[in-house]
């Protein structure tokens, strides 16, 4: 059955354009497959502008302008005056994309923007790790409470599927412990190290090539891939832990010696992020840890990112895939947004 969506989108950056491109291109595709029509109704940028239309806003146009650097209140696609919160309390929206940046220690505008959007039963998808790092249990109490449905696939290895993996490819299996490269610039710094660049040198190349955080300190000692883990550890293995209550290591300490001495041995140094379940508790952490070819992701280098479930039925299942980037994690909220229309479908 078709159903037609009001969408807003907070944050118009990378990924906010990533999908906006996504549902631009596949429009037609998304209603004849799947019968998901949408509106987008308005963007909140701080930097690219504010908007909104009731009928639909024209998003090959508030492209064309976030490229080029024209606000999108200057382009008579939409009222000014609006602000994300405006959208979420007077837009009328189905569906909110929140995709603003993370914050780990407060969750930022975005942990506000989930409350305001599911106590007021509007559903959301979002990329951004902060909040569901911080306040998963309560965001998904609060969506339960008002009917909403959250989805945050894209808050690890972005589009590559590892929720949706869970819940559609390993269902009724017993995972006892997940175990993952997560963070794409941390991989390419040491997979570059291996290859004979300086610590220095590679990271400069991670951040130039947009893997980075806007801060890598995030990255480099390892508070992104630490915000994975515990998202993995609360809502696969039903773990309630705070980012504080683990141990986290990132990759500064590691030298290019470790590095080389490492690669004699045939093996190699990678930033592995665990969570699992000991004794009836959920735990987890982030150290570097090295690796031998035996191990499922040895063979995981440069961006790339991967999780390996520890299953009962099955054994180890990895799944690999990018971790970051426009349209990868603007995919995500493109696979978000199709499971919320399925759930929808089944409620009525
Ligand atoms: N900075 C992150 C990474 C981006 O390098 O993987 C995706 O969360």
């Amino acid at each position: 059955m078709t159903q037609s969506y009001k969408i807003g989108i907070i944050g118009f950056g990378t990924v906010g354009q990533g999908i906006a491109e996504i549902l631009h291109l596949k429009r037609k595709s998304l209603e004849e497959t799947y019968g998901f029509r949408f509106q987008v109704v308005g963007i909140a940028d701080p930097v690219k502008g504010m908007v909104y239309n009731p009928e639909g806003l024209d998003l090959a146009k508030a492209l064309e302008a976030a490229r080029s650097g024209t606000r999108l209140e200057d382009l008579g696609i939409g009222e000014a005056g609006w602000d994300s919160l405006k959208l979420i309390r007077e837009g009328a929206l189905d569906i909110l994309l929140e995709i603003t940046p993370t914050n780990l220690q407060t969750g930022g505008p975005g942990l506000t923007h989930l409350r305001e959007a599911l106590s007021r039963g509007i559903h959301v998808a979002t990329t951004n790790k902060g909040p569901i790092a911080l306040a998963y249990p309560e965001l998904k109490a609060l969506a339960d409470q008002h009917g909403a449905i959250l989805k945050f696939e894209g808050t690890v290895l972005s589009g590559t599927p590892v929720f949706n993996l869970r819940a559609y490819g390993l269902p009724a299996a017993s995972i006892r412990e997940i175990r993952g490269i997560v963070n794409g610039t941390t991989n390419y710094i040491l997979t570059q190290m291996a290859q004979g660049k300086s610590y220095e040198e590679a990271l400069k190349e991670a951040q130039a090539k947009g893997y980075a955080e806007t801060d890598p300190t995030a990255d480099v000692e390892g508070h992104d891939a630490l915000a994975k883990a515990v998202i993995l550890a609360n809502v696969i293995l039903g773990g309630s832990l705070h980012p504080d209550q683990v141990p986290c290591t990132g990759i500064t300490g590691i030298t290019l010696e470790d590095v080389q001495t490492a690669q004699q041995e045939g093996k190699k140094w990678k930033l592995i992020a665990r969570a699992w379940v000991e004794d009836g508790t959920v735990k987890a952490e982030v150290r570097p840890q090295k690796i031998g070819p035996e191990d499922p992701l040895y063979a995981i280098d440069g961006v790339m990112n991967a999780v390996a479930f520890e299953t009962d039925v099955l054994g180890s299942v990895t799944i690999v895939g990018p971790g970051a980037g426009s349209w990868e994690a603007g995919y995500a909220l493109l696979s978000d947004m199709i499971e919320i229309h399925r759930i929808l479908q089944t409620r009525r």
